[in-house]
């Protein structure tokens, strides 16, 4: 099991600052709704899912930091925190489901239950997006892992491991699992620049399961699959469409184009509430463009001229024609993908 990324223990929250890994793990509390809304936008926590997952206990950081005077201002407390953390990531609609998902169990409870009981119902919710996520990364796992060959080479983009959720994983835990299956694998980690959550997080949680793992830059990609080196790319999501468009770390569409021009099949891991089956296809996924000193900087020493202009997106969008795959916590997920996301998805 990886390192936990985030706690909810005694109503405080504890969350593993990723901006520090690998050479230190390092523990913080979220005492206030600011302090969770930051820890998502400087990256502390990342990832589809754990970004959804922290949301989550972060209304209940808001209600116990502003008091619980009522049920009526604690539903408003809950709503306008949650309007808060979600304007701090834009792409992931995990973000936006979880805090949904509280907001609307918080609604259907009884207008004359005391404070106390309202907190807990909510608490009750937030460690049942927990525990489901937990879950759905086990199924991917063992529906992902049905697609790997003793002796498999696979490369995977940025970090979508137990770092990103709560249990192992989504592109990660077919890995895991093929491991623990006893299949001998190796995992080439695109080091996932700007913020090297490929060389930082996927390389460390894989090498630390004892996985054989090979970085390299993501500009290495092409020659390596052109070598013949790779049998398969699978990365997670941020968002997917009714169509099956995918948003995910910037690089993956690059990735995908290659594995259509070399014919290797390229999977997207994710759970069901990474999907968005209310937008029709990638042209309406928020992309988020981040601080341009992620660009002009390396490891906190400037590497471009002050004043250059620059351009961040954080993430792209695949086209649902290059994708082979879904691998999800309810199968695997073939072409037509409109028809088929439809069906399997839609009680999400
Ligand atoms: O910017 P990040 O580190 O939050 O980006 C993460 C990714 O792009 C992951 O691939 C995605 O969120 C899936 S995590 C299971």
């Amino acid at each position: 099991m990886p390192v936990k990324p985030i706690e909810w223990k005694n109503r405080k929250l504890n969350i593993l600052d990723q901006t520090l890994l690998p050479q230190k793990t390092s523990y913080e509390q979220c005492k206030t709704v600011k302090d969770v809304f930051n820890a998502i936008k400087i990256l502390k926590v990342r990832g589809a899912p754990l970004i959804g997952i922290t949301a989550s206990y972060g209304l209940l950081v808001a209600l116990c930091e502003k008091g619980m005077k009522d049920t009526d201002n604690m539903l408003s407390i809950i709503k306008e925190a949650g309007k808060y953390l979600q304007s701090s990531r834009p792409t992931a609609v995990n973000l936006e489901w979880a805090v949904k998902r509280m907001i609307k169990k918080a609604e259907s409870c009884d207008k004359n239950i005391d404070t106390e009981e309202f907190f807990s119902v909510l608490e009750k919710e937030a460690n049942t997006i927990f525990s489901e996520d937990y879950a759905m990364s086990e199924n991917i796992g063992k529906y992902g892992s049905e697609l790997i060959k003793d002796g498999s080479t696979i490369l995977t983009h940025c970090n979508a491991g137990g770092l990103a959720t709560s249990g192992l994983g989504t592109a990660l835990s077919p890995l895991y699992s093929a491991h623990e299956q006893g299949k001998n694998i190796t995992v080439y980690a695109d080091e996932t620049r700007p913020l090297l959550q490929g060389a930082r997080l996927t390389a460390y949680e894989l090498a630390n399961a004892g996985i054989k793992t090979i970085l390299i830059s993501d500009s290495m990609a092409g020659f390596v699959i052109s070598q013949g080196k790779i049998d398969k790319v699978i990365v997670g999501a941020d968002r997917i469409a009714a169509n099956g468009d995918t948003a995910n770390k910037i690089g993956t569409m690059s990735l995908s184009i290659l594995c259509s021009h070399f014919n290797i099949p390229f999977y997207v891991a994710a759970p069901s509430s990474t999907f968005d089956l209310a937008i029709q296809s990638g042209r309406d996924i928020p992309i988020e463009e981040r601080d341009s000193y992620e660009l002009k900087t390396f490891a906190g020493t400037q590497t471009a001229p002050n004043e250059i202009d620059v351009y961040n997106p954080a993430f792209d969008v695949t086209d649902n024609s290059h994708i082979t795959a879904f691998i999800t916590d309810k199968g695997l997920i073939y072409p037509p993908f409109e028809e088929n996301l439809k069906k399997v998805i839609s009680d999400k």
